[in-house]
């Protein structure tokens, strides 16, 4: 067959919503697009603990604590499980890590944020895994087999994720008047650079179109924003926060709450390693990397030992 009837029967597969799975013809394009997004993605669960982490020792309760341990540790997983995805695409996970670790991948921007009262865990737990719940619930429906599978899972927990967020702002908002004010604070940082967490307008998005053809993408990350802003401001009235936005308004005749312009200028420099903690976040992994260099090592001398041991008995 023709590399035009193979990408006509790929293309007839993915419009019939029948899923690719690795053993399956892909264009290379549709496979590299598959590999960016996936690693960026895994990267991003795995940086993004390290805002989290910070406040592991400082939760206020136990009770805050275990729930903060057990969200760090499901998105360690998250990582594994989308690296797992990414290798079925022919890549080697071992490649993907040295990319993130000499500075070349990209990760999400919003990991590029400090988190500077406990009120942050808050906000990134609604506002943060909110956006990445709003971004990652199409993904289930992504025409890549093993990358919509891995998001079934990952959509089950990061829906704890954001209500255990939102509860801790809720305490926070019906404590004490400096409580709450730590929780606005937090609403007040974190707001616009989870409206970024989408990527650029779609005026301005370079792969959103081929991704929308190939059903990677289900919605456009201006489409996705607008679901994550009207879905985000009645919860912040219920919290008794104000959203750091001053044309933030109801829309009737559209449905949608009109919001004000991102500063994209900003969105750019996180982009290029110029955000707040780019390069804290680049040096916290590769120390631990190589802090974790002999259980690399210990776990391939047993997984070695044990393939010795089986010839034996084989
Ligand atoms: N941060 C960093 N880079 C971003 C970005 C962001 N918020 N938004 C866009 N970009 C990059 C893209 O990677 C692309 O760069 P590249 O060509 O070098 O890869 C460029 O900006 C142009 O953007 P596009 O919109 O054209 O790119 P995409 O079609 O890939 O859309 C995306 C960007 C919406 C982030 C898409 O990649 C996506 O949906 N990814 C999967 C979800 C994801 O990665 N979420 C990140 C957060 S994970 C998370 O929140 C964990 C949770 O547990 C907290």
């Amino acid at each position: 067959m023709t590399t035009e009837s193979l990408t006509r029967r790929f293309q007839d597969k993915i419009d019939q919503e029948l899923k690719i799975e690795p053993k399956d013809w892909m264009p290379d394009a549709y496979r590299k697009t598959l590999i960016r997004q996936i690693s960026q993605h895994a990267h991003s669960e795995v940086v993004g603990m390290l805002p989290e982490g910070n406040w592991i020792t400082r939760a206020p309760s136990l009770r805050r604590k275990v729930a903060l341990l057990a969200k760090v540790q499901d998105e360690a997983g998250h990582g594994l499980y989308l690296y797992s995805a990414c290798e079925t695409l022919g890549i080697r996970r071992e490649t993907l890590i040295e990319e993130l670790l000499s500075g070349k991948a990209k990760y999400s921007s919003i990991f590029n944020y400090p988190t500077l009262t406990w009120a942050d865990i808050g906000a990134i737990g609604w506002l943060v895994d909110g956006a990445a719940i709003m971004n990652q619930v199409p993904l289930c429906r992504c025409s890549y087999g093993p990358y919509a599978r891995a998001m079934v899972r990952v959509c089950k927990e990061e829906s704890f994720h954001q209500r255990q967020g939102f509860e801790i702002l809720l305490t926070l908002c019906q404590g004490a008047a400096d409580q709450k004010a730590m929780a606005q604070d937090a609403l007040d940082r974190w707001w616009w650079p989870s409206l970024m967490m989408f990527g650029p307008s779609d005026k301005d998005s370079i792969h959103t179109a081929q991704s929308m053809r190939w059903k990677i993408k289900r919605f456009t990350n201006d489409e996705l924003r607008q679901k994550f802003i009207d879905m985000t401001v009645p919860q912040a009235e219920v919290l008794g926060l104000t959203i750091p936005d001053p044309e933030l308004q109801w829309d009737e005749a559209s449905g949608h709450y009109h919001s004000g312009p991102i500063d994209w200028e900003e969105f750019g420099q996180v982009l290029r390693g110029n955000g707040p903690c780019n390069a804290e976040r680049l040096e916290a992994r590769q120390r631990a990397h190589q802090e974790g260099t002999w259980v690399r090592e210990a776990a391939q001398a047993y997984a070695a030992k044990q393939i010795e041991e089986s010839k034996k008995v084989g």
